[in-house]
């Protein structure tokens, strides 16, 4: 089981994010914090005192694809060898019954698939030729079926746990682990308009949930737990049926 010393968190300033760096810190690894919000990131290393002497800071948006292998390089100089990197940006609009919206749909593609590939792929490469190093995404139970309610996002989810697969395919022979998260429902600003949702956690539960997986090097980690025999059950129902349900 890896246990990490240093770790890059791409999508820091809130929810689910926020959680992670502040529980990977709290255990002494030392982490890279990225998101757009720059005071957000500021705000939860304050917060951790002492210990947010092992959070650094960068503001980043994931889609300036550009700027990725730069500020890679420059993650490493400050923190040395990476450890760990976890692709948790993501992004869902609100998208109505009966909507299509391509500039919604280009926006969760844009953060949710290019901004992974974008990030995912020099780290790939550099664990590849480091023979070591954990991989996380965080996908979604979204991503196992295409439902209603919105459908750009249930595709972008989908199409990152299937890029997640192929990396792991290409980088077991190499030592280098990937793990695919699978979250339910989880309290955070994305969800906070949504209504009642079946077995919500709260980020930091998630949170611990995620980096339980990251440790155990698995392949597919449902969390909470009880998704994986429901999602087992939703995938298996066929399509004349699923399409006139609501699940
Ligand atoms: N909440 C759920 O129920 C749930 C369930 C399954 C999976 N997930 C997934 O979990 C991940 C975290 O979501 P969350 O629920 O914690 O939502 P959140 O609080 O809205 O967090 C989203 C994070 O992504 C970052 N982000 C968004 N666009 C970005 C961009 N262009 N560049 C850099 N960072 C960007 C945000 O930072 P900035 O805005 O500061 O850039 C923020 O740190 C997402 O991938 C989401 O799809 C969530």
């Amino acid at each position: 089981m890896p246990s990490f010393k240093t770790a890059i968190v791409i999508g820091a300033s809130s929810g689910i994010g926020e959680c992670l760096v502040r529980q990977l810190c709290k255990e002494g690894v030392t982490v890279a914090a990225l998101a757009r919000r720059e005071p957000e990131l500021a705000r939860i290393r304050a917060d951790l005192g002492a210990d947010g002497e092992r959070v650094r800071t960068y503001a980043h948006d994931v889609t300036d694809y550009g700027s990725v292998p730069g500020l890679f390089d420059r993650i490493r100089a400050d923190l040395g060898d990476v450890d760990l990197v976890i692709y948790n940006a993501g992004v869902m609009p609100a998208v109505a019954e009966g909507e299509y919206n391509f500039q919604k749909d280009h926006d969760m593609v844009a953060v949710n698939l290019l901004g992974a590939m974008a990030w995912l792929n020099p780290v790939a490469a550099y664990m590849e030729a480091r023979r070591a190093g954990t991989i996380v995404g965080i996908s979604s139970v979204a991503g196992d079926r295409g439902r209603r309610g919105n459908p750009g996002y249930h595709t972008t989810k989908a199409a990152l746990t299937t890029y997640l697969e192929a990396l792991r395919n290409r980088l077991s022979r190499y030592g280098v682990t990937v793990v695919t998260v699978k979250p339910g429902p989880v309290a955070t600003p994305m969800t906070k308009n949504l209504g009642k949702l079946p077995l919500l956690i709260e980020a930091d539960v998630a949170a611990s949930g995620i980096l339980a997986h990251a440790r155990a090097g698995s392949v597919e980690g449902y969390v909470p737990a009880p998704w994986w025999p429901i999602m087992t059950v939703i995938q298996a129902v066929p399509s004349f049926i699923f399409r006139r349900t609501n699940i």
